[in-house]
This record gives structure tokens, C-alpha cells and sequence, in this order.
């Protein structure tokens, strides 16, 4: 039996992964993320199970060598919540599960824009208490509308493909374009400037790094149309809150879609309700009736669950056994 603690732990990581390996894995489920504090809590276990909000930074990495952990397996795509370099250095493998339904997070971005924009979420509580009128629901067609795709790797080309379908134009910006793909699309590459300058929403679906962090700031937020629709799927760090605030107030931004915040961490996946929240800018965010927020569950579709428990199980048991984890999952 395999012995793997896992972090984070949801009641739907616990049924996928027992369901599916019941018969060779020996699994410590915890509620509390992996940190370089609660790292000892791996003290017995094989391998490690994580998300993204688990913090593998080098003083994590290094308490894992300590208890003997040689595999760190991400059951997420995203990772710039482990320092690679450090993992390197303490020989931990680490692997996670590249592409598990990049149509449930496009679907995700789109069900978002389309629920604020044509306010289903407000129209849903008013129609429970009898309210049947339709002050303030206002919305406009997506048909025609300009959309900047930001990021078009697997993600963003789904979600381009979508907005294509409700008849929107697309402009794309990506460090590495496709241009073959945005051809068959009959979409173009722009600059990011022109970008800004042209779409009516934007949407981003670019990984955390040190160049797309703020990538949506105050700069942006000048140059942008007039009451710019803004879609965050990917990672909260890629915009500047306290920016967008200001772009709230101010009427330039003119809606906000977020399945992921910049403070998150500790936030999301969490049950508050009977807590004082202490994230001003979120609970500021939250009171915008022209945001809409969800806590980072783009990913969660039944395939996508499917698919993380085939990649990382399978990766679980070929790295115990000295084998290749499987092929694009290690980092
Ligand atoms: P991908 O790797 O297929 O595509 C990312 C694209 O971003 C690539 O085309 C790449 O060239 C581009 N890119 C990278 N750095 C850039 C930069 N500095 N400027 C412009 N373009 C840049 O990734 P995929 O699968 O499409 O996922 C995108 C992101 O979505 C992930 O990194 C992750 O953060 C997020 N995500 C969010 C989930 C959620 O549940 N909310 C679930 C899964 C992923």
C-alpha cells in the first residue's frame, strides 16, 4: 500500500481518490494546506498530495527531504506555488496534471460574464421572494462585442472558441502566438496596448509569473475602454485589486468576474459564514453589484475530477515504483 498524505482535502478529492484506488494506496487525508509548519504531518507518507493553495516554498521542500518525501504531486495545472529550484535541490520530484478539462474553466469564464452581465444571479434571489420586475437588470448582446483573449493556450483557445459561436470579435494576445490556430479562427494578434484599447471584455487565461503579475494594474486600467468588462479565471495575483477598485468606483471598469482573488489563499474553499472576514478589499469587491465572485471552482466538473484522479494516481504509484511519472506532468 502506498501511503500519501494529502492537503487541502475537499469531500470530493476524498470520494474520487478512494473510489479509484482503494485497493493500492493507504491515504491521510488533512483539511489544513501544506506549509513549511505543517510539513511534519508528512512524517510516514510515501508521497504528498497537493492544490494550489498549498505553499511549497523552499522551507516546505526542505522539511519534506527531512521526512523522507521524494514526489510532490499537484493535482492542479497551475504551479507557482512551488519553488522548482528548492525542489531540484532537495531531489523531490514534483508533477501535476497539466490539462485535466480546459473546457471546464473556459465554460466557467463564459457562465461568469454571462451571469453578470445579464445579472441571473440577481434575478434568481429576487424571483424566490416574489419579486418579478425587472428594474436593474439590464444587460447588453455579447453578439458583436469585442472580446480580448489573453493567454491562448489551451484554455483561452476554448474560450475564444465560445465567444467566436455567440458572434463576438476576438482579438488575441499571447508571448508565444499560434497563428496557424488564431488563422482557422479568423482571429488576430494584437499588442497588448491594442488589446486594451479595443476589447469590451477582457478575459485572461495566462499562468502566474513574475511578467504577468498586475498584469491588470492601474496602467491598463487608463487605457481601457470605458466601462471594460474584466473575466479573472486563471490566477488572482494577475490583477492589482486595489486598481480595479479604483476602476470600479470610478465607472471605468464596468464589471467584474472573478473565480480567483489575489488574497485567496486562506479564503477560498473555505466555509466564513459565521466568521468576521478580515480582507477588506475582498468584502469591498464582494458589495459591487457589478461583481460577481466565485471561489476558484472554474475547474470543477465531474471530467475534470476524472481526469485529475487518473493523472495523479497513476503518477503516485509509477514514481514509488522508480518509474517515469507520464509524459508533460513532470515539472
Ligand atoms: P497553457 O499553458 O495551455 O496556456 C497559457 C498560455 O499563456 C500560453 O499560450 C502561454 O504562451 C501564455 N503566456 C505565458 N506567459 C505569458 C505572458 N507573460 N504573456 C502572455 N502570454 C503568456 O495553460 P492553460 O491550461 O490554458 O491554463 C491557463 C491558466 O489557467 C493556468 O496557468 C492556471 O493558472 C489557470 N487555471 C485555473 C483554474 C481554475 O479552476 N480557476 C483551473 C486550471 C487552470
Amino acid at each position: 500500500m502506498l501511503k500519501v498524505a494529502v492537503y487541502d482535502t475537499k469531500s470530493y478529492d476524498r470520494r474520487y481518490f478512494q473510489t479509484e484506488g482503494a485497493d493500492s494506496f493507504d491515504w491521510k487525508f488533512h483539511e489544513f494546506r501544506l506549509s513549511a509548519e505543517t510539513a511534519a504531518t508528512a512524517e510516514g507518507a510515501d508521497a504528498v498530495c497537493v492544490f494550489v493553495n498549498d505553499r511549497l516554498d523552499r522551507d516546505c521542500l526542505e522539511a519534506l527531504k527531512s521526512h523522507g518525501i521524494r514526489h510532490v504531486a499537484l493535482r492542479c495545472a497551475g504551479f507557482n506555488n512551488v519553488d522548482l529550484d528548492a525542489a531540484r535541490q532537495a531531489g523531490i520530484c514534483i508533477t501535476r496534471v497539466p490539462a485535466y478539462s480546459p473546457n471546464a474553466v473556459a465554460e466557467h469564464s463564459v457562465a461568469l460574464l454571462m451571469t453578470l452581465n445579464r445579472k441571473i444571479h440577481r434575478a434568481y434571489n429576487r424571483i424566490r421572494e416574489q419579486n418579478f420586475s425587472l428594474g436593474g437588470l439590464v444587460g447588453f448582446d455579447l453578439a458583436g462585442k469585442t472580446v480580448g483573449i489573453v493567454g491562448t493556450g489551451k484554455i483561452g483557445q476554448i474560450a475564444a472558441r465560445i465567444f467566436t459561436g455567440y458572434g463576438c470579435r476576438i482579438l488575441l494576445f499571447d508571448k508565444y502566438p499560434n497563428y496557424e490556430w488564431a488563422g482557422m479562427l479568423g482571429a488576430s494578434y494584437v499588442p497588448l496596448e491594442d488589446l486594451t484599447r479595443g476589447a469590451d471584455i477582457i478575459s485572461l487565461y495566462v499562468p502566474l509569473t513574475p511578467d504577468t503579475h498586475h498584469l491588470i494594474g492601474e496602467k491598463l486600467l487608463r487605457e481601457t475602454r470605458k466601462g471594460v468588462f474584466i473575466v479573472n479565471t486563471s490566477r488572482g495575483k494577475l490583477i492589482d485589486t486595489a486598481a480595479l477598485i479604483n476602476g470600479l468606483k470610478s465607472g471605468q471598469v464596468g464589471g467584474v468576474a472573478l473565480d480567483v482573488y489575489e488574497e485567496e489563499e486562506g479564503i477560498f474553499f473555505e466555509d466564513l459564514s459565521e466568521r468576521i472576514v478580515q480582507d477588506d478589499e475582498l468584502i469591498r469587491l464582494i458589495g459591487f453589484p457589478n461583481v460577481l465572485v466565485t471561489a476558484h471552482q472554474a475547474f470543477l466538473t465531474e471530467e475534470a475530477l476524472d481526469k485529475i484522479t487518473e493523472v495523479t494516481l497513476a503518477n503516485l504509484i509509477e514514481i514509488a515504483r522508480g518509474g517515469k511519472p507520464l509524459e508533460g506532468t513532470r515539472l
